[in-house]
């Protein structure tokens, strides 16, 4: 391995602060497009030295693989919705995690061409082919379920819990063995049983916990290519997958926190009969609908109003509305917030970013733990495109995918407004009570629609 001359170790060092002050700049929605362009930066300037400095052959190759995954990156983030977002966070991942298993199996090429390395290097070696593995398989059949190119239920069958325990343990056994005899074949058979396991691991996890493994593998990822910069002997891959592999690890944690449930129950829940994803049936039970003038009655001679947005918000693209009503009942005196759930919407900080883009005020997004007490004091709870967030079967039905995520108490508010299209349930695919409780009215409709009609009537008033 050559050493790096001293301004591109220098270039590194000034790569490694960009993505920390990235990942500071996305921590906030005010900063987080310019962490986000200085994390980008920081890649190229570290991808460019390494062209540079790297003495690397078949440039002409490696320049025409760049130019392609520039082209199908820049295409992929202009055309994808905002609601296909972690689909392709969980593409993103695997193509690291691949990426990360293919560079280690090169260099275990070369160390068995060398004829072998220190063993700290051989286990780094093996323990980036099999997590990158691992991480590449489980990111594709998250994205699979995500895309409904398969089901979204949890999949077991007769046997899994043998056939997964053999897979890690043979994970381990061929692991210790590539340390022993590092050769090609131990490499590659390591690579297809990470791939093995990759899909064992996120099979029985239903729909609703999907976003939690996707963060899990990001952190799987993360460590694998901080082991292969350990292999490489580059301090910046190094420094780049530990702080993937740490914020992926305190992603997991929150979220499993704010969906209610444990890092077990997620990855195994399915095992022990409890589903985590539920039947999708919606009962004949009657339902008050109404209309945008007497919605927009209501909210115009209303003193407080909390908007849940949810989903059906980001589907609708109905932001920009909804601010303009916000905007329009504020004018009249009359007290709005939204009321943001953790995990309202397909992907972490989802209404916070759709929220951002129209422009909503900071100090109007209220996060769940700090508005739910204020719903109590609320004339009407206006739940846009959510359901799951504010479904009370997460605290009464044990046994609901639900049960146990905090949910917003919109409940509790003197009248509750739903936007939505039919009567379908939201993503964990159960009931929802609240649709029924007689202070609950229904507005049915797309929620831009809607939102524009109800605008035009509070004008008139
Ligand atoms: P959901 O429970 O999924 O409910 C969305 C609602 O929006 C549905 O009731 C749907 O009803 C309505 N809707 C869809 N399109 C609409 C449109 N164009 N106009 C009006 N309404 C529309 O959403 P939520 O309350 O935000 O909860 C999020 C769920 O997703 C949770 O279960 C969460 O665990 C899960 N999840 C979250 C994440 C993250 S990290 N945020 C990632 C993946 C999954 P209609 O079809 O009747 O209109």
């Amino acid at each position: 391995m050559t050493v790096p001359p001293v301004w591109a170790q220098l270039v590194y060092l000034v790569a490694a602060v960009c993505f920390i002050l990235a990942l500071k700049g996305l921590s906030s929605p005010k900063s987080a497009r310019r962490g986000n362009l200085v994390g980008a930066a920081g890649a190229i300037l570290a991808t460019a030295t390494v062209v540079i400095t790297g003495n690397l052959d078949h440039l002409m190759g490696i320049g025409i693989a760049l130019a392609i995954g520039v082209v199908i990156g820049a295409v992929g983030a202009y055309r994808v919705r905002m609601t296909q977002m972690p689909q392709v966070v969980a593409l993103f991942n695997g193509v690291g995690g691949c990426a990360a298993a293919i560079v280690a199996l090169v260099e275990l090429d070369e160390i068995a061409q060398a004829g072998g390395a220190s063993t700290f290097h051989l286990v780094a070696t093996a323990f980036t082919i099999v997590i990158g593995s691992v991480s590449f398989t489980g990111s594709i059949v998250t994205f699979l379920k995500l895309q409904e190119l398969m089901t979204t239920r949890p999949v077991t069958f007769a046997g899994y819990p043998i056939l997964y325990g053999l897979a890690l343990l043979s994970a381990v056994g061929f692991g210790v063995f590539l340390a022993l005899f590092p050769t090609m074949v131990a490499g590659f058979a390591l690579a297809v049983i990470g791939a093995g396991v990759g899909v064992l691991l996120v099979l029985p996890v239903g729909g609703a916990d999907v976003p939690i493994v996707i963060s899990l593998l990001n952190a799987f990822t993360g460590l694998s290519v901080a082991a292969s910069g350990y292999v490489l002997e580059n301090p910046l891959l190094l420094i780049a997958g530990t702080l993937v592999g740490a914020a992926g690890t305190l992603l997991t944690k929150l979220m499993a926190t704010a969906m209610g449930r444990s890092l077990s129950n997620t990855l195994f829940g399915a095992l022990k009969g409890g589903s985590t994803l539920g039947g999708g049936q919606a009962s004949d039970r009657p339902v008050k609908s109404t209309g945008p003038a007497d919605v927009a009655i209501l909210l115009a001679y209303a003193s407080r109003v909390i908007i849940v947005p949810g989903y059906g918000l980001a589907v609708a693209q109905a932001q920009h509305t909804l601010r303009q009503l916000v905007d329009l009942l504020t004018e009249r005196g009359v007290k709005v917030d939204y009321a943001v759930h953790p995990v309202a919407g397909r992907m972490p900080g989802h209404m916070n970013v759709l929220l951002a883009e129209a422009q909503v005020p900071y100090d109007q997004l209220r996060e769940a733990d700090d508005i739910d007490s204020d719903f109590r004091n609320a004339d009407v709870a206006l739940v846009v495109g959510a359901n799951d967030v504010v479904n009370p079967a997460a605290e009464t039905s044990p046994g609901a995918p639900i049960y146990g995520m905090p949910i917003l108490h919109a409940i509790q508010a003197r009248q509750v407004v739903f936007l939505k299209r039919s009567m379908r349930p939201g993503f964990a695919g159960i009931e929802n009570d609240l649709l029924y409780a007689p202070q609950t009215t229904l507005l049915f409709g797309d929620a831009k629609d809607s939102l524009t009609k109800v605008l035009a009537e509070v004008k008139t008033l």
